[in-house]
């Protein structure tokens, strides 16, 4: 009898304990769980998910931002549209408000252009933002009809460009003339023989011109084709007009070989081409094939291999650059 009592309190011990032991279990496997959701909901993937976007959309958000642009995505509305704006390569998030607001206006503009658009500030109307760059006196100054120069400002090391190489009275910057007598004699050596018409152009000459246009074209045509003075890349002593010396027309000048090799060839030495043919948009202002930008050797690289315009470029990686 003492022995079936003790089995039996036996068999009750080991029935307690396990009881115990999957109380345990199942009470660690529980809390388990609560720690895994707990941490899963501190996860951007979560935090997107539970502000509207879609488990895809988080990852693919997740892919392309940092955490702290993806803190600054989960306090503006929800839009799908950001991962489009993010998967460009020249997006540039401080600009992501500005992408999303011009989409809302424009819905037909591809994400590419909107990107490129709003970068160069086309969401501001021409000459009602003024802006004033970085680098004021260094080869990767910019000045279109957004960024300004002083009315008093003057490139502090201009020289005069010698008659072999153009119209009398021109001067620009040392850097950008030594370059462009390196192009000039790479030139000659293909058969073409270059002229400077115009180059470096002050406030005051900048000023004469543009009213001296608007009298002859009116306002609206003016602006595509003249600076308002003070507006003007003239004026930073880095600009040369040029043609080739049996072809200085405007009209014809795109057409000619000294064009062509001008093309393939002015970025080697620093040179860019400024206003070029279906980049109106962007530039502001009709192609202009004899308007030359000297930005050094490697800006001009960039900015021919990739194929975009100055405006771009410097938004994406002069100003974008912390
Ligand atoms: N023709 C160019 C745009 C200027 O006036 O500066
Ligand atoms: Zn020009």
């Amino acid at each position: 009898m003492k022995k079936v009592k003790l089995k039996k309190e036996a068999e009750h011990k080991i029935f307690i304990g396990m009881a115990i032991l999957l109380f345990l279990i199942f009470g660690i496997m529980g809390i388990i769980k609560v720690r895994k959701e707990l941490n899963y909901q501190k996860t951007y993937e979560s935090k997107l998910i539970n502000y509207g976007y879609t488990l895809e959309e988080a990852t693919d958000l997740i892919n392309i931002f940092s955490d702290q642009e993806l803190d600054s995505i989960l306090t503006i509305t929800k839009d799908s549209k950001i991962i489009n704006l993010g998967n460009e390569k020249y997006f540039i998030f401080n600009n992501l408000e500005r992408y999303l607001t011009y989409l809302t206006n424009n819905p037909d503009i591809s994400f590419k252009d909107v990107v490129a658009l709003v970068n160069v500030n086309r969401d501001y109307e021409f000459y009602s933002h003024d802006l004033v760059g970085k680098n004021i006196d260094a080869s990767n100054i910019i000045v279109n009809k957004y960024y300004i120069l002083d009315e008093n400002y003057v490139p502090d090391d201009l020289v005069n460009i010698s008659l072999q190489y153009a119209y009398a009275g021109h001067k620009i910057k040392k850097e950008a003339l030594d370059a462009y007598v390196s192009m000039w004699h790479e030139a000659k050596d293909n058969g073409i023989q270059l002229i400077v018409n115009s180059s470096y152009r002050s406030y005051a000459e900048q000023k004469d011109i543009y009213d001296s246009y608007i009298i002859k074209y009116g306002q609206k045509k003016t602006d595509e084709m003249a600076a308002r003075p003070g507006y003007s890349e003239h004026q930073s002593g880095l600009v040369i007009d040029v043609f080739e010396i049996n072809n200085q027309k405007t009209g014809t000048f795109k057409d000619s070989v000294a064009y062509e090799w001008l093309k393939n060839n002015a970025y080697k030495f620093g040179f860019i081409e400024r206003y070029p043919e279906n980049k109106e948009n962007i530039t502001g202002y009709s192609f202009e094939s004899w308007h030359w930008r000297y930005v050094g050797k490697d800006v001009a690289k960039i900015i021919h291999d990739e194929d975009i315009t100055y405006d771009e470029y410097y938004a994406y990686y002069v100003e974008n650059q912390a």
